[in-house]
């Protein structure tokens, strides 16, 4: 197949376009490289085309969607915090730039549409694990712009018939992940202050938890989502429907390194949500799928991948590569 990936040189993104490549695809990546970066993909491979543009530019949007088979579509300014500070600009890209490929796509007869959306349209929820029929609220500008885009995409499932899938990934982590990511680069920022033997900061008593899902799942179920010839309705979480807390984090970290870490505690922070959990249920039955990695084994690829770096070049940033 010819698949396109926008955001094919962020963090997920590159995961996703190594693997299809892998299963013999040919890729085309539509990155404007704003926080995603060249090295994270394998630029001389001959089954893999790089364009270098904006979603929200739609003439480059309609001639980069000619000729494709399918979308995943995961490029996206992928900060809440952005967002919040910039409220129109991140709506142009988060939103505007969708509704421009779901254009293309209808215009050229794709036959698939992959979103990555998030389990933030869900808001604070209490009443645990979060399943996808419950009321959504959405807190943030980018929680909002990411579910008007599921508005939008299926918008254009039911009137053009694009075949469109939908995830609301929760704490997605791994190799070549911005350590300042809201999801999980909380793993990055510890592991690269393991490393370094640096203090470790915890705000509140480590407790809060996070389903995390390691990169490599999410590469698997998005390859598979696209080779799919099933219809998938219905938006499906991506979690591993298991909590890990930071101090279990910590301790696992402890194990890596092989011996004790520097930790102190602060006052927590306000408006931290302090459990998220996945209620998979949909995603296992639709897809077959249940998270292949164990979150401590990705957790030691991780490890491992930001010791290489650390050891290629003591001034590297774990989890970006420049
Ligand atoms: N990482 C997570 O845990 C998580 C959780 C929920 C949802 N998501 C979603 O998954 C997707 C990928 O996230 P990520 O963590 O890999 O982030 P990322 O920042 O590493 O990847 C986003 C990519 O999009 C590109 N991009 C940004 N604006 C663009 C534009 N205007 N035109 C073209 N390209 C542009 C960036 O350069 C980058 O390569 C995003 O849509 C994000 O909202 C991620």
């Amino acid at each position: 197949m010819n698949i396109l990936v926008t955001g094919g040189g962020g963090f997920i993104g590159s995961h996703l376009v190594d693997l299809l490549l892998k299963q013999g695809h040919s890729v085309r990546v539509l990155d404007n490289f704003s926080t995603g970066h060249r090295s994270n993909i394998p630029l001389s491979n001959s089954a893999l085309q790089v364009v270098e543009g904006d979603i929200r530019d739609q003439m480059t949007v309609e001639q980069t969607v000619s000729g494709v088979d399918a979308i995943v579509h995961l490029a996206a300014v992928a900060s809440v915090q952005a967002s919040v500070d910039d409220p129109f600009g991140t709506h142009e890209v988060n939103l505007i730039g969708t509704v421009n490929l779901l254009e293309a796509a209808k215009k050229h007869s794709v036959g698939r549409f992959v979103f990555a959306s998030s389990a933030a349209v869900y808001g604070d929820v209490k009443q645990l694990p979060v399943c996808e029929d419950i009321p959504l609220q959405p807190l943030t500008p980018y929680a909002a712009d990411k579910l008007s885009s599921e508005f939008y995409i299926d918008f254009y499932r039911r009137q053009y018939g694009l075949e469109s899938v939908i995830f609301r990934f929760f704490n997605i982590f791994g190799p070549r992940q911005d350590p300042s990511s809201p999801y999980s680069g909380v793993i990055g920022i510890f592991m690269e202050r393991a490393i370094a033997d640096l203090p470790i900061t915890v705000f509140g008593d480590g407790d809060q938890s996070r389903d995390f899902v390691y990169v490599a799942d999410l590469a698997i179920l998005l390859c598979r989502s696209v080779e799919s010839d099933q219809p998938l309705i219905k938006p499906m979480n991506v979690g591993n429907g298991k909590g890990t807390n930071l101090n279990q984090l910590l301790d696992y970290l402890h194990e890596f390194t092989g011996r004790p870490l520097d930790v102190s505690h602060f006052e927590p922070r306000l408006g931290d949500i302090r459990h998220s959990l996945a209620d998979n249920r949909r995603l296992i039955e639709m897809m077959n799928y249940q998270c292949i990695y164990p979150v401590v084994d990705g957790l030691r690829l991780t490890y491992e991948w930001c010791l290489d770096r650390s050891r290629m070049n003591s001034d590297a940033v774990c989890g970006r590569i420049s």
